[in-house]
């Protein structure tokens, strides 16, 4: 897909529903006794994959595209029938990773793949506390990756039991798997993170009637809960919203309107960040959907400059830092950017595309060990960009491309149906 410099960018953007409350919208509306209406859910990839699993385990799921719209006919915590083929995730770390949790308490077996990325991405991080839990789950080519067996040794099925899990890494998926097996767990299973990760699993299947606590970075859950179907209420997805967030600040003139974002403290890093460079933003209409805090965001172009971005804020952006480090071409003096070593695992390896791709449009960026040094300030001239097939890789270049002289190329642009399918025809609508 070819790119151009554009003008001043105005108007007003309805980003779609948010990728992680609509995955765990559609699993525990399975889980749930009763029907669970998902209004505004995304109609991307990754969470197609999950409601395509989810209908292969016995759950019937009506999805109205035309009105973003899913119901979910849950039948219980035990509800769940073998499926008869393998299940696929696709290029959804989240649809693999939670699942796991969920498969790990039943008592059939199952085998679960996903794409080429997918069967790439560390899976021993959630093998290593589901085993400790005395579940069965093996990596099918023994390197700790998909294709992921579970349940394959049953001969009859073994209880799970509770543990304290000290995760090595902050990652909201790792979390929601330990979690997600807990609901079938003998006793109350724990998870402490080195930092906090989204909590959108913990506040909705407080909604749905579970018992889940949180204490600073250790959250605790109690097994068998009876969650009943209710209906939720997607907000927009911050993720999303960040390309016309930085869209909005580096394109001189701009002013963008972005409605109905999810705010959730655990998602806002990029707005902090932001505002810590220097960003016009403010925030209208301030809300709560379904216990996850929403705003519209009203962002205009504003002067830049850069700013270092490490530790406790890091999992709270870790999905942004591709259209940070775009911003931080346009931000006067360095942006500095640690401690985000997860990147390295995404569905691509995001350090490393992120440099190469902007070092082509002329940036002045190092990669680093365990993230990335920008100096600010280069102009930045078209170039050919290698996707590589990652959703967050390509609409950060088409923002990129909006202040660069001269064509842009993003080669294989369609990937971002995975969260945000009408994203082009957004961009051009503004
Ligand atoms: C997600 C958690 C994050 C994020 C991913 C979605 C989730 O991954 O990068 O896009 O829905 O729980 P990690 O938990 O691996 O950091």
């Amino acid at each position: 897909m070819k790119f151009q410099k554009r003008g001043p960018l105005k108007g007003q953007i309805t980003v779609p529903g948010d990728k992680s409350i609509s995955h765990r919208a559609v699993m525990f509306g399975a889980l749930a006794d009763g029907t669970t209406e998902v209004v505004n859910f995304l109609q991307g990839a990754d969470c197609l994959s999950s409601i395509k699993c989810f209908k292969q385990l016995g759950i019937d799921i009506s999805n109205h595209t035309d009105c973003s719209s899913v119901i979910i006919h849950g039948k219980g915590l035990h509800g769940l029938k073998k499926p008869s083929n393998i299940l696929d995730a696709g290029n959804s770390g989240t649809t693999i990773r939670l699942i796991s949790g969920i498969l790990s308490g039943q008592d059939f077996a199952v085998t679960l793949t996903g794409d080429e990325s997918i069967q790439r991405r560390p899976m021993g991080r959630i093998m290593a506390p589901l085993k400790m839990m005395g579940a069965d789950i093996i990596s099918d080519k023994d390197n700790a990756c998909a294709p992921l067996k579970i349940n394959s040794n049953l001969v009859n099925s073994s209880k799970l039991h509770g543990i304290h899990y000290i995760s090595p890494v902050a990652s909201a998926q790792v979390k929601s798997c330990v979690l997600l097996a807990g609901l079938y767990a003998e006793g109350e299973t724990s998870v402490t993170e080195p930092s906090l990760s989204r909590n959108h699993t913990e506040l909705m299947l407080n909604e749905f009637g579970a018992t889940v606590k949180s204490h600073g970075n250790t959250t605790t859950i109690l097994p068998e809960p009876h969650l009943m179907g209710r209906k939720i209420l997607v907000p927009g997805d911050i993720s999303s919203a960040a390309y016309f967030i930085a869209a909005g600040l580096i394109v001189p003139n701009s002013e963008i309107l972005i409605k109905n974002v999810g705010i959730n403290p655990s998602r806002d890093g990029i707005l902090k960040i932001c505002r810590q460079m220097g960003a016009d933003i403010t925030l209208e209409n301030v809300n709560n959907h379904s216990g996850e805090p929403t705003a519209d965001i009203v962002v205009r172009s504003s002067d830049l400059h850069g700013t270092e971005i490490e530790g406790s804020i890091i999992p709270t952006l870790i999905d942004e830092i591709p259209i940070i480090a775009v911003l931080a071409c346009f931000a006067k003096g360095q942006t500095v950017i640690r401690d985000a070593v997860e990147l390295k695992v995404k569905e691509s390896n995001r350090i490393d595309v992120m440099v190469d791709n902007l070092s082509k449009m002329g940036a002045e960026i190092t990669a680093t060990s365990d993230g990335m040094i920008i100096n600010g300030g280069k102009p930045l001239h078209g170039a050919t960009i290698e996707s590589m097939s990652d959703h967050r890789i390509a609409m950060s270049f088409a923002i990129a491309s909006l202040m660069a002289e001269g064509e842009t190329v993003i080669n294989d642009a369609e990937c971002v149906d995975i969260s945000y399918p009408c994203f082009y025809s957004d961009l051009n609508s503004l």
